[in-house]
């Protein structure tokens, strides 16, 4: 993964031991065409847990423990986030506001009074909507969903508070949590250690008054689909009004068909079993393994590029979104899309935009995502399971060219994973360009990659 395939062996060629340099060069070359834990459009995403003392209590101390999602295109959704820890010493949850631990533990050496959760490394859950008001605080209850914070600000925080016992009672005696973990609901996260921060203050709702916490701790959380997922879970197929030529996805993109190892199961959906197999899941499969229809690509999610219109002064995009997964509906999904010309992107029908300049004035990168009550939710796989939108772009006429597949775009993400690309050789053609593209990507890296290494192999 770490490589591009075919171009690996090669590389490895050159490199020649003691050439530290070298090497370093060689990890800048390819990073960015790598999908590793740094996210090059959107380098300082991250989620933050924030834990607020805010009493001490006889024993111990009542904590509200914030998450922000600050990450720009990324969201949690249903079933949620999953918040683990361990305690540094013997410490206890009495009692929790806004959240709960899935598992209660051995509390069996309490008489009387039983504590919510006895467990060295507890792991807490959301409420889910329509808890009663006694026990919900500011911003729980959303059943662990969280959305990304370019699409929706306010709801990018998810709160609890938790009543800690056998702790410290002061800000000397407490002993931060450690190793935390979060999943979303699936793996994905590495979170580092808490670290004590300047403590958080609160300002009064008749902003007359400030308060502030007795301690607080943050903890940072960092999002990796390496960690999240060996296959990807999106492909990009293209067209265009000039060549009939439809570039599908590339043929196993997410895994390919009746290759258990590699891909898990698909299904036909002419299939009578359909109905059954879609509502009995699997035991022991939880629902956040898709069930795909049976496809060559076999991912859940395909994104559609077609080129649509040449005008004069614009051109036009249609882009659809199609599910083909039996045991997903994506509510609240997001497209993210790189293509030089979004700087110019003049009208946009049925979809929200945002643009993503993660490195100032380049402007080619756009969050896309439904309207609410309209596309904001993408249907299971069947005849609804797809929304679709057009994009009308200003022509730049000193870079713009249908030629050399310059109209399709860079990269696609689908809420927050890269999403596979066909080989930019296949792209459809101009019919008047005679010969194709001479000079292939792979040829152009290796090109630049010898020069290095005779460059510095001279220094
Ligand atoms: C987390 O993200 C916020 C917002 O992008 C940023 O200000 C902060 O520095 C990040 N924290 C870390 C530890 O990267
Ligand atoms: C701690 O987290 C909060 C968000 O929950 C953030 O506003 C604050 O800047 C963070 N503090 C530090 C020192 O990272
Ligand atoms: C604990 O509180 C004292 C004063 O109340 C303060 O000076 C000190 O910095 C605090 N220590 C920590 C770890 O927050
Ligand atoms: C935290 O995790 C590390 C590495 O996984 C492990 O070595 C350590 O024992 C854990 N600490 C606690 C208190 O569980
Ligand atoms: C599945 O894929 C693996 C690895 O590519 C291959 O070795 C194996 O023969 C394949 N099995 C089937 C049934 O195609
Ligand atoms: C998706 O939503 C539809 C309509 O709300 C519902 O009938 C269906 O059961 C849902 N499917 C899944 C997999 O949750
Ligand atoms: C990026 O382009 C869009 C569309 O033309 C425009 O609305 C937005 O203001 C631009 N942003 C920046 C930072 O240039
Ligand atoms: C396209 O956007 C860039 C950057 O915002 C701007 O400099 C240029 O003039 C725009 N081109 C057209 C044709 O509007
Ligand atoms: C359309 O593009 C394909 C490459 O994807 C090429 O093989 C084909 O010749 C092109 N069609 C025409 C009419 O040029």
């Amino acid at each position: 993964m770490l490589f591009p395939r075919s171009f690996n062996p090669t590389i490895r060629s050159f490199i020649k031991p003691p050439s530290c340099i070298l090497l370093l060069v060689l990890f800048c070359c390819t990073c960015f065409t790598t999908t590793e834990a740094y996210d090059p459009l959107d380098p300082n995403g991250n989620i933050t847990i924030k834990w607020d003392i805010i009493s001490w209590t006889a024993d111990g101390y009542v904590a509200v423990v914030t998450m922000n999602n600050f990450q720009q295109y990324r969201h949690i959704s249903s079933p949620g986030w999953l918040l683990g820890w361990t305690w540094a010493k013997k410490e206890v949850i009495w009692s929790m506001v806004g959240g709960q631990t899935t598992e209660q533990g051995d509390c069996s050496k309490y008489k009387g009074n039983i504590p919510h959760c006895c467990k060295k490394d507890p792991i807490v859950v959301d409420l889910l909507p329509g808890t009663p008001y006694n026990q919900q605080i500011a911003n729980c209850c959303k059943g662990g969903v969280l959305s990304s914070w370019a699409q929706d600000q306010s709801k990018a925080v998810s709160a609890f508070q938790v009543s800690v016992g056998s702790a410290g009672t002061t800000n000397r005696t407490v002993k931060l949590p450690k190793n935390f973990t979060l999943k979303a609901p699936g793996p994905g996260y590495t979170c580092g250690p808490a670290k004590i921060v300047r403590p958080t203050k609160f300002i009064t709702s008749d902003k007359r008054r400030v308060t502030q916490a007795l301690m607080t701790w943050n903890v940072t959380c960092t999002y990796s689909q390496f960690l999240a997922q060996r296959t990807p879970t999106c492909c990009v197929s293209l067209s265009s009004f000039y060549n009939s030529t439809v570039v599908p996805c590339p043929t196993c993109s997410c895994g390919c068909q009746g290759n258990s190892s590699l891909s898990g199961e698909c299904i036909d959906p002419d299939s009578p079993h359909l109905q059954s197999v879609v509502s009995n899941p699997v035991p022991g499969k939880n629902s956040i393994t898709p069930l795909v229809r049976c496809t060559r690509h076999m991912c859940p999610i395909r994104v559609h590029w077609h080129v649509k219109l040449n005008y004069k002064e614009y051109w036009r995009v249609k882009v659809t979104v199609t599910n083909f997964n039996y045991r997903m509906n994506y509510s609240d999904w997001n497209l993210v899309i790189q293509h030089p010309n979004f700087d110019n992107l003049t009208q946009l029908f049925s979809f929200n935009y945002q643009s993503i300049n993660p490195y100032g004035p380049i402007n080619d990168t756009a969050m896309l995502w439904g309207v609410k009550f309209y596309n904001d939710f993408l249907m299971q796989a069947g005849p609804l399971g797809n929304v679709q939108s057009e994009l009308l772009f200003k022509k730049d006429k000193t870079t713009f060219t249908f030629d050399k597949g310059w109209a399709f775009p860079r990269r696609v993400y689908f809420n927050g994973d890269v999403c596979v690309m066909p080989q930019p050789d296949a792209y459809p053609w101009l019919p008047n360009t005679g010969s194709k593209q001479e000079v292939s990507l792979l040829a152009l890296v290796m090109t630049s990659l010898l020069a290095l290494v005779l460059l510095y192999a001279y220094v």
